[in-house]
């Protein structure tokens, strides 16, 4: 029974009652029907792209409506609850935080900025790096962009191109879609100097293809269409794309990175959603051996609040003169104490560590699912708790109505997903799941499959 995302026709569900599940309307839930036609009819469509339920509480691994149904939630939220949603030890900071009655500071100086800052200079990567902090992502990776641009243009005033790859996704600014993977059809890319080149498909090509091979043809597209390499600035990537959630092959990497030293091109990477523990480690780029020259952060960096940030060298962040590259919320107290908090949460329950153990134990679980419909689940790809699951048609294309009807029978089953519509299911919940409630999610997955399917393989 395939039901679109938009279909507001309430659907009886069959009762679920585990330890962490609980299904007791029908779904969506009809006395909500009402507050969700008045959000349609208050916004513009694009809000509306998510299953038809309400959220009204979300604690740890755990989201509840105000109806009584509570789901496991492989969201975290869009990728942004790591340490799980409502942490008591984030919402003492943020209560601390509020009760010293200071809630906005602008670029004037606080304790909470200092010491937001200061741990994440201790955590970075890069030597000798500094720190500044933004509220969204797409903030973080505009100014990833600006500051690689800034950079080349010192070196000569014609290195100002910006790289990004298809499939890669930096935000909605005009600046972060231009570098990412869109389509943009109003507007002409490489006359306002940004390419776009094909992100080599590391997991699903049917060609055996070596990482050599694959920087090669990255080498050729570059030259086939015209572009000195010395005039581009940056290359800003995902080091493991949200869309596939697999890191980039060391081997390909070091060919990148190789390459991007020999043309003095910054490489920024976009860490918004694969970075603060998702991937295993707390850094993505450490799975792919790469050390960039500048990482953005955004969504698990609070669990919570918005906040966002980059971490790059000073020799690169100090470019702006003072007053230049701020922004009013950046550092917010509220938000920047949110942030501490969570960092702490990470590391002193190991949320890392957990991650990649947890992550581990539910891709042998969903590979064993996957294995057994072949010709409908094309792969399980990730690491730590950045998974995704693919499904293809016969013809080998994305099968976006199964992935998408999945995820919404996941929702009727007491699992909370989103639909991607490009024929892949996410799991990404909160680091901190029990590694059981992850078993039962996986578990329901498989019935969800053979519901929708009748149980067979296409
Ligand atoms: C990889 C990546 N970069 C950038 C962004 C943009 O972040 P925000 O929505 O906070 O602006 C996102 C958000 O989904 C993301 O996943």
């Amino acid at each position: 029974m395939a039901i679109a995302v938009g279909d507001l026709n309430p659907r009886p569900t069959a009762a679920v009652d585990s330890q962490w599940r609980r299904i007791v309307t029908p779904i969506p839930v009809p006395e909500s029907i009402p507050m969700i036609e008045r959000l349609r009819a208050a916004e513009p469509r694009s809000m509306a792209g998510m299953p038809p339920i309400v959220w009204h509480e979300a604690e740890g691994f755990l989201v509840r409506d105000a109806f009584g149904n509570q789901w496991i939630d492989l969201t975290s939220g869009i990728v942004v609850a790591n340490a799980g949603h409502s942490h008591p030890r984030i919402l003492d900071a943020i209560r601390a935080a509020i009760d010293q009655k200071l809630l906005a500071t602008y670029a004037f100086s606080s304790n909470a900025r200092l010491q937001l800052v200061e741990k994440l200079v201790a955590l970075s990567p890069i030597p000798n790096s500094k720190a500044i902090l933004f509220s969204s992502g797409t903030e973080a990776t505009e100014c990833m962009i600006s500051l690689m641009r800034g950079r080349g243009r010192q070196i000569n005033p014609h290195k100002v191109a910006i790289l990004g790859f298809t499939n890669h996704y930096h935000g909605r600014t005009l600046g972060a879609q231009l570098a990412g993977g869109q389509s943009l059809d109003w507007i002409d890319r490489e006359r306002v100097h940004y390419l776009q080149m094909p992100f080599p498909n590391f997991q699903n090509s049917c060609e055996d293809k070596s990482a050599d091979a694959l920087f090669e043809s990255f080498l050729t597209h570059l030259s086939e269409r015209g572009v000195d390499p010395d005039q581009i600035a940056g290359l800003i990537l995902e080091p493991a794309p949200g869309t596939t959630t697999e890191p980039i092959p060391r081997d390909f990497g070091a060919a990148l990175a190789a390459w991007a030293r020999r043309h003095d091109v910054l490489i920024g990477f976009d860490e918004i959603q694969c970075g603060c523990g998702r991937t295993g480690t707390f850094f993505a780029c450490e799975q792919t051996g790469m050390t960039p020259d500048l990482i953005a952060l955004g969504k698990g960096l609070t669990s919570s609040l918005p906040v966002s940030a980059v971490l790059g060298p000073a020799d690169i962040l100090d470019q702006a003169e003072p007053g230049e590259m701020s922004s009013t919320h950046g550092g917010n107290p509220v938000c920047a104490a949110a942030a501490l908090a969570n960092l702490q949460v990470i590391e002193e329950e190991h949320l890392v560590e957990a991650s990649a153990r947890t992550g581990a134990r539910v891709r042998e679980r969903l590979r064993s699912f996957a294995d057994e419909f072949p010709a409908s689940v094309r792969s399980v790809n990730g690491v730590g708790l950045f998974i995704s699951i693919h499904f293809h048609q016969p013809d080998g294309q994305p099968d976006v109505e199964l992935a998408d009807a999945l995820a919404l029978e996941a929702v009727r089953s007491g699992v909370l997903m989103f639909t991607t519509g490009r024929g892949y299911l996410k799991f990404t919940p909160p680091l901190s799941i029990d590694p059981a409630a992850a078993d039962e999610a996986a578990d329901v997955i498989r019935e969800c499959f053979a519901r929708v399917t009748n149980g067979e393989d296409r």
